[in-house]
């Protein structure tokens, strides 16, 4: 994958950069709040405790580095993303954040116990640098979490909007290609990176994630206010695509409607690995 000619990795990593930035206080506001759902796993997984230095890799605008500073960690949140940073130094001024690249990590070999990373692997265009890079920085027993979509067999958010998308309108829109999205949907992939990286005792585990919203009508508006790729992909559609595949999120999601708020099911894969 790593190798893969159809992309051209610098073009992906300044895309989702800039993505990021440009949807950073959207994403604050919608997105952060339903990936903090797994927060706490994830920091079980890396035994997070009183003293334990951790580094949140991809940490967005903080929000689990802010769990793991709660529990007494010694934490740093890193993003590539300036404007997110920006927000998690406001949000959460006890955390330190530092600008940076995961797959370039600004740190000394053997400096964490934990390294962390919620929803990030799917962003970088080379993820086997990035597992590289957090094995590098780990102490020797230290802990590696990463948490990645299910794929749209076993996560209906994601079957709602890509199957809206793909039946209406147009999913391979002009962006700048990346590697597969839920390529560590896939448990034996995970498995594999980790083993292959160096990491043992790898295990996964499957965590459910809801999203929620006030109407069907808000989550296209939403998505496009605080998503790098999936909002471009669902903005870039024709006006009348645009239309009919609003039309079929909206109509999808009132089956996901409990005591009137919009409750759609998700899933993500944590895999955790140790190093030896
Ligand atoms: C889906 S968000 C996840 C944020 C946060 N971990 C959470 O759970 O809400 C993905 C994050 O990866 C960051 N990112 C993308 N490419 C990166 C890279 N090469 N190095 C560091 N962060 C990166 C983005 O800026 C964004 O904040």
């Amino acid at each position: 994958m790593t190798g893969d000619p159809s992309i051209d990795r610098e073009a992906f990593k300044q895309f989702e950069r800039d993505g990021f930035s440009r949807v950073a206080q959207g994403y604050d506001g919608a997105i952060a709040q339903v990936t903090s759902q797994v927060n706490e796993a994830i920091l079980d997984a890396v035994e997070t405790r009183a003293g334990t230095r951790l580094l949140d890799v991809a940490c967005g605008t903080g929000w689990l580095s802010a769990a793991a500073l709660k529990r007494q960690a010694i934490v740093i949140g890193l993003d590539y993303a300036e404007n997110m940073v920006a927000i998690g130094r406001s949000r959460f001024p006890q955390v330190e954040f530092r600008v940076g690249d995961a797959e370039n990590l600004p740190f000394e070999p053997n400096e964490f116990d934990a390294v962390v990373c919620n929803l990030g692997i799917l962003h970088f265009p080379e993820p086997e640098k990035a597992i590289a890079q957090s094995l590098r920085v780990l102490k020797s027993g230290g802990h590696y979490a990463f948490t990645c979509w299910t794929p749209p067999a076993r996560n209906p958010f994601m079957a709602l909007i890509l199957g809206a998308v793909q039946t209406y309108g147009i999913i391979n829109v002009d962006l700048p290609p990346g590697p597969p999205l839920f390529r560590f949907g896939e448990p034996e992939e995970c498995k594999n990176i980790l083993t292959a990286s160096g990491f043992v005792s790898v295990s996964l585990r499957e965590l459910p994630i809801t999203w929620t919203f006030s109407r069907p009508q808000d989550i296209v508006p939403t998505i496009i206010a605080s998503s790098a790729r999936l909002g471009p992909m669902l903005a870039m559609q024709t006006q009348e695509q645009r239309h009919d595949i609003e039309n079929a999120i909206i109509e999808g999601a009132k089956k996901y409607a409990i005591n009137g708020v919009i409750q759609i099911p998700a899933s993500v894969v944590l895999a955790v690995g140790c190093k030896p």
